[in-house]
């Protein structure tokens, strides 16, 4: 399969809802044929993704491939060079930054703060979109507060300073922020990097069963595998196969992306209800 063989990768079934007004397929945050340019070359080329609402969505790419472009693309952090970003059918750039604001919440990499701030006031900044210039959080902005932090297992942290966590417990209070912006969409950059493997399917956990939308960038096949109900494979800033976890992940893949050999095999979760690709790499 070459890249030119893939078709442009969207999983929203053209269905017209009964109204018909709406289709399905512009509802969300999608990027048609969106590419980005640095360094005198194509970074991000000719790109579409267009997650069905409430799936979560795996990217994945060697390093360099592109994954954190297009995800800033996606952000409304970087603008695309052509194609475009849409959320609910709008365009990014005439949909407002603070609408984005509301509705995008973004985890980057190695996200940090500058000032001294504890757990529970970075958390608090998540609530700014949804806070009126000067006006002090109301019961509803402390409420969400309470539950991010609830649900990232971080409620005794919140009085500690942001400096003083580990690396991991960071990436939470990120996850944490996240959340209290109270999203419909979450991009994630690499969220389990720091993460020991309880904490990685703690997070990946959590952030499957919320009930938004949700485009990780990942490096581990078998969290995505586990987690993801679609993946999008960049190779050179190119989508360069895209599926379901089993239709995408296969040795052959692995082998031409990533220039690994790989053993992939079929495991049954929950009772067989579902099948998945369980990946062992093999040494070169
Ligand atoms: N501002 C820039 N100038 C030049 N090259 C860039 C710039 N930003 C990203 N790149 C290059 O674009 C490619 C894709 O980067 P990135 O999206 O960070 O990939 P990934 O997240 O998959 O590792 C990399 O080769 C990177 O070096
Ligand atoms: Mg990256």
């Amino acid at each position: 399969m070459t890249p030119d063989d893939v078709t442009p990768y969207d999983m929203t079934p053209d269905d017209v809802a009964p109204d018909g007004m709406t289709s399905h397929a512009e509802l969300g945050l999608r990027a048609d044929r969106v590419t980005r340019e640095a360094g005198g070359r194509l970074i991000v080329d000719g790109v579409t993704l267009a997650p069905p609402p409430g799936s979560t969505v795996g990217l994945l790419g060697p390093n360099g491939s592109g994954k954190s472009t297009l995800l800033r693309i996606l952000a409304g952090v970087l603008a695309p060079a052509s194609g475009v970003v849409t959320l609910d059918g709008d365009p990014l750039r005439d949909v407002g930054r603070r609408t984005v604001a509301r509705r995008v919440a973004v985890v980057d990499q190695d996200a940090t703060t500058q000032v001294e701030l504890s757990v529970e006031e970075v958390v608090r900044l998540g609530r700014i979109p949804h806070r009126r210039a000067w006006s002090p959080s109301t019961a509803q902005d402390e409420e969400a507060v309470r539950e991010a932090l609830t649900r990232t297992g971080l409620s005794d942290r919140a009085a500690q300073s942001w400096h003083t966590l580990s690396g991991g417990e960071r990436q939470r209070v990120q996850i944490a922020r996240a959340l209290a912006q109270a999203p419909q969409e979450l991009l994630l950059d690499e969220p389990t990097n720091h993460l020991d493997i309880q904490h990685q399917l703690d997070l990946l956990s959590l952030v499957a069963d919320l009930p938004l939308t949700s485009v990780i960038a990942l490096h581990d096949l078998n969290l995505a595998a586990m987690f993801c109900d679609h993946v999008l494979v960049l190779r050179e800033g190119v989508a360069h196969a895209s599926g379901t976890p089993s239709e995408v992940i296969t040795e052959e893949l692995i082998a031409k992306v990533y220039g690994v050999r790989a053993v992939v095999t079929t495991l049954a979760d929950e009772g067989e209800r579902f099948t998945r690709p369980s990946i062992r790499f093999l040494r070169n």
